[in-house]
């Protein structure tokens, strides 16, 4: 972190009134990302532009995992060069994108007018970039192929103030066969786990109350290290009376013992264990795990962990085993329903959620029955559907047999009329229920109504005073309406 950059650019821009703007597509990771470049554009003295046409500087914080997010932000680039013109607009381009050589090619060649160009392993240094090109006013790349370290201390500029993402881990080991994102957010590098505690017991003192974890393969946090460093372990220490100093490491003998925990993380499950000790946080989420790794650990501890939502995302791609062994996922058919039934064992009130891709190169439609009898299988809670995109680069791309553009769309569609109904049913067996929702809000569209989750992430609209906001609270669900259900206060 270039502190001393973001200060050099602070006090050139001190005193101006300048402004941002931000776009930012893909992941949670990536929104996790953005957060800290607008933690770093507020700390340079730029305040967030109420509409585009204001902002001095624009970033946009790229995604490339399908094709639509490409055009997505070409349409917007376009749109820049008015602005750029107009006011002199600073435009730069981060993310997943600019990791890939043709993309950075083509904003050479036909966007001129954007200033800076960086990747996923040097977001740290936008401020640097930044400041070069308010010296020099020339065009700034700064991209690097090697993985990026592992950055503490970014300033971060949070977009809610009751749900907060916490990044474990980056990157990605296992090169499934169709997936850019190896490619481009490079090998698996886990956080020191202080410093994620660190991270949640702030949070949590100011005042959040769901947490979500984000990686690539969560449940994969510190294997790697544990292979380059033999069985690592953290001796970790948690402050449970809010605030007690500075309960870290170095000055943990001076603070009594009763005010702090020391506990031992070596893995995921003990990463949740010790999460889940930390006052104040009512919900912990996490995304993605991959089913090859859903060790025994991991479901004791979401188990055992109270404040762990029993709302498991189990990213299933295909449910024909030959589809699972062509995308390079490691598990069949078979391994995966042994999985969710073994956790659904342990977990009775477990629900689940998934991700799957229609029209993998050689897809027949006995395959594709395979990937539907397991959606009615397990029923899934959330469904989150994906038509195939060549990704220029991966082992899929040269595959034989790519399905058809109208046999993709075809089957997607039949993919959904089934999640429909599916979710159409599992409403229903909402209506009467009591359900512990946290309160998230007022709803976009009718400020009388309030908003919240279930533990299982449906959506819950009712009426209620503000003053419910941030609270986790018991309704009885009255109705149903698809994407959402309407409650009561009981
Ligand atoms: N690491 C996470 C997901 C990363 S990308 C995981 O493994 O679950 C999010 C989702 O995008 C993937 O789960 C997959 O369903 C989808 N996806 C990735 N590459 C894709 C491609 N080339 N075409 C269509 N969908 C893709
Ligand atoms: Fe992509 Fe597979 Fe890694 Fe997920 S696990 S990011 S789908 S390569
Ligand atoms: Fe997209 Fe990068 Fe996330 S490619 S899905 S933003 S890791």
């Amino acid at each position: 972190m270039e502190i001393k950059y973001i200060e050099k650019v602070a006090q050139m821009n001190s005193g101006k009134n300048l402004k941002y703007a931000i776009f930012t597509m893909g992941c949670q990771l990536n929104e996790n990302d953005s957060e800290r470049i607008c933690g770093m554009l507020e700390e340079m003295n730029y305040k967030k532009a109420e509409k585009v046409g204001d902002a001095n500087i624009v970033v946009f914080n790229t995604c490339c995992v399908r094709e639509n997010a490409e055009d997505r932000l070409f349409g917007k680039l376009g749109e820049m060069k008015r602005l750029k013109e107009a006011k002199g607009t600073i435009i730069a381009i981060g993310g997943c994108m600019m990791q890939e050589k043709v993309m950075v090619e083509k904003i050479n060649n036909s966007y001129p007018y954007v200033d800076v160009i960086f990747g996923t392993h040097t977001l740290h240094k936008l401020p640097e970039d930044i400041y070069r090109v308010l010296i020099n006013s020339k065009r700034v790349e700064d991209i690097i192929d090697i993985d990026g370290e592992i950055i503490e201390g970014f300033p971060i500029k949070r977009n809610d103030n009751i749900k907060a993402s916490v990044t474990i881990m980056n990157g990605c080991n296992n090169f499934c066969t169709y997936c850019i994102v190896p490619y481009v957010r490079g090998r698996e590098r886990s956080r020191n786990p202080q410093d994620i505690i660190d991270e949640v017991q702030d949070l949590a003192n100011k005042g959040y109350k769901e947490i979500t974890l984000l990686g690539q393969n969560v449940n994969s946090y510190l294997v790697s290290k544990k292979i380059n460093q033999e069985n690592i372990s953290y001796n970790v220490v948690i402050s449970n009376k809010n605030n007690v100093g500075n309960c870290n490491n170095q000055n943990y003998e001076s603070i009594k013992e009763k005010e702090c925990e020391r506990l031992t993380v070596n893995s995921f499950a003990t990463l949740l264990r010790a999460i889940n000790r930390i006052d104040g946080i009512e919900r912990i989420r996490f995304i993605s795990p991959h089913p090859k790794d859903f060790t025994d650990d991991v479901i004791d501890a979401i188990r055992d962990c109270d404040k762990v939502c029993k709302l498991i995302h189990l990213p299933l791609q295909s449910g024909s085993t030959e589809i699972l062994n062509k995308m390079n996922r490691k598990y069949t058919k078979e391994q995966y329903l042994n999985l969710a039934k073994k956790i659904k064992e342990k977990i009775p009130e477990v629900a689940f959620s998934t991700d799957i891709i229609v029209g993998f190169p050689g897809e027949t439609e006995e395959d594709f029955e395979d990937t539907i009898d397991v959606v009615n299988q397990v029923k899934f809670e959330q469904i989150f559907m994906f038509i195939y995109s060549i990704r220029i680069g991966t082992p899929a791309e040269k595959m034989e047999n790519q399905v058809l553009e109208t046999i993709k769309h075809e089957r997607f569609d039949r993919l959904k009329k089934l999640y429909e109904e599916l979710v159409a049913e599992r409403n229903k067996e909402y209506v009467s229920t009591v359900q512990k929702i946290l309160v998230e809000g007022k709803s976009k569209t009718n400020s009388n109504v309030l908003t919240g989750r279930t533990e299982s992430n449906k959506v819950i609209n009712f009426e209620g005073s503000d003053e419910l906001i941030g609270k986790v609270i018991k309704l009885k669900i009255v109705s149903e309406h698809m994407w959402y259900l309407k409650g009561e206060k009981i």
